[in-house]
């Protein structure tokens, strides 16, 4: 198998004679041993790109990056300079938002169960819209709105029953989903003439989103026809089409451009009248090829006849992907860069379960050793964000590169960390 191929990389990836790997115009050996492994590396330029390609695909203030995709207060910074919107899915997205400075009129709430609380901060906080998922939760504004809270704009969110090609647990627009007002046995149309005749919220719009890392863009065709069928039809003003653009993980994936999805989607919208306004929510094909994972190897393990086991210092703690969706990705050696990576391993984390994999079967450079760096690239989404503490492993730093200069953005964890709630 050849060497990593170079269009897995962040933007500004470069590789030396040596064969080794800088980005944003930091070595990756330097950025190891200045922060530690495992780190979360993202090119802060390729951030910015990737928000100016959306904005200029879709216009200003069409874009609502999904925070989920991965947080914290310098992403919801960037994100916020580049004229991005940021949709949050629960009260601490929310919070992280508004403590990076982005004012809640930048903001847009989703989420399948609401509390009264996060809707109550919501609107206290002056939110541009909620995405509204569900009977209960009009019935929560109704409770806001007799408290005398201000009345809320509101999309609906609409099931479209639209199959899409992905993992069944990132596909949301089919009938059988917990997310949204289903069309087709007219949830959807009960809700718009209930929210239509209420005092508590300013209908102003509907919303679908159909999945995640789709790669098909006829599912995204689909979909649309049928949300616009319904939007014009109803008479709204806003149209918000989602977010779900997939990504190339391995060099095998093939993955629409942002300017691909936005032709679909505009031509699904061509017949609608020019007052009306559409929105997407793009949140991994903003930020995952912006970043990458950096671990240090701790062991291999060769069993003949059987496989290799590389062991890292991380695992399912930061990359949950692959044992939730079987996710695949690509790994090498930073300091070879450009070599052809002729043996095969099976790369492993350091928690305590076989199931805690990172790489099911990766080409490596020969001789993998104890002490190496290996990175994983495209991590910047749903890496950090589903990060968690299994087996009480501190989650990584997370550093922002950019002209020769690494920015810590978010500490290591330490050990004091893992006792903090502890009463
Ligand atoms: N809008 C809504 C309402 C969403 O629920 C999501 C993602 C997005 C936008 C952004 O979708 P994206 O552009 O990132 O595909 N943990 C999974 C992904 C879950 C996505 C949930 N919703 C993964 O690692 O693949």
């Amino acid at each position: 198998m050849s060497a990593i191929d170079l269009r897995l990389l962040p933007t500004t990836a470069s590789v030396d004679g040596a064969g080794n790997l800088s980005i944003g115009g930091v070595s990756i050996a330097d950025l190891a041993s200045q922060f530690g492994t495992p780190l979360f590396v993202y090119d802060e330029q390729h951030l910015r790109e990737r928000c100016r390609e959306a904005v200029a695909a879709f216009g200003p203030d069409s874009v609502i990056y999904a925070t989920k995709a991965f947080l914290c207060k310098a992403m919801a910074q960037l994100a916020h300079e580049e004229g991005v919107l940021l949709d949050v899915a629960t009260g601490g997205e929310f919070h992280v938002a508004l403590q990076a400075g982005v004012p809640g009129d930048r903001c847009v709430m989703h989420g399948n169960n609401k509390s009264l609380d996060e809707l109550r901060m919501a609107i206290t906080n002056n939110i541009r819209h909620i995405v509204v998922d569900s009977f209960d939760e009009l019935s929560r504004l109704e409770t806001l709105h007799a408290e005398g809270l201000a009345v809320p704009r509101v999309q609906l969110r609409i099931t479209p029953g639209v199959h899409v090609n992905t993992h069944d647990y990132i596909s949301t627009g089919q009938d059988d989903s917990k997310f949204g007002f289903n069309l087709n046995n007219g949830d959807a149309h009960r809700a718009i003439e209930q929210a239509r005749n209420s005092a508590a919220v300013n209908l102003v719009g509907i919303h679908c989103h159909i999945g995640s890392n789709v790669l098909a863009i006829e599912n995204f065709e689909d979909a649309s026809k049928v949300m616009v069928d319904l939007f014009a039809s109803s008479g709204l003003q806003e149209l918000t089409l989602g977010g779900g653009l997939g990504v190339a993980y391995t060099e095998r994936d093939n993955a629409p451009t942002m300017q691909q999805w936005s032709t679909v989607l505009k031509r699904a919208a061509a017949s609608l009248p020019s007052t009306a306004r559409i929105y997407v929510e793009p949140g991994r094909s903003i930020v995952a090829t912006a970043g990458i994972t950096v671990y240090n190897v701790g062991t291999v393990k060769h069993i003949e006849g059987v496989r290799t086991y590389i062991a890292v210092d991380g695992g399912m703690s930061d990359n949950m992907r692959p044992a939730l969706y079987e996710s695949e990705y690509e790994v090498f050696d930073p300091a070879r860069t450009n070599a052809d990576r002729t043996e095969r391993a099976r790369i492993v984390g350091k928690h305590c379960e076989s199931g805690d994999i990172l790489v099911f079967n990766a080409p490596v450079a020969p001789n993998v050793a104890v002490g190496d760096l290996l990175v994983t690239p495209v991590t910047g989404a749903y890496g950090y964000s589903m990060a968690n503490n299994y087996n009480k492993v501190t989650r990584p730093a997370v550093v922002f590169v950019a002209n020769g200069v690494a920015r810590l953005v978010v500490r290591r964890e330490n050990l004091d960390d893992l006792t903090r709630l502890d009463v």
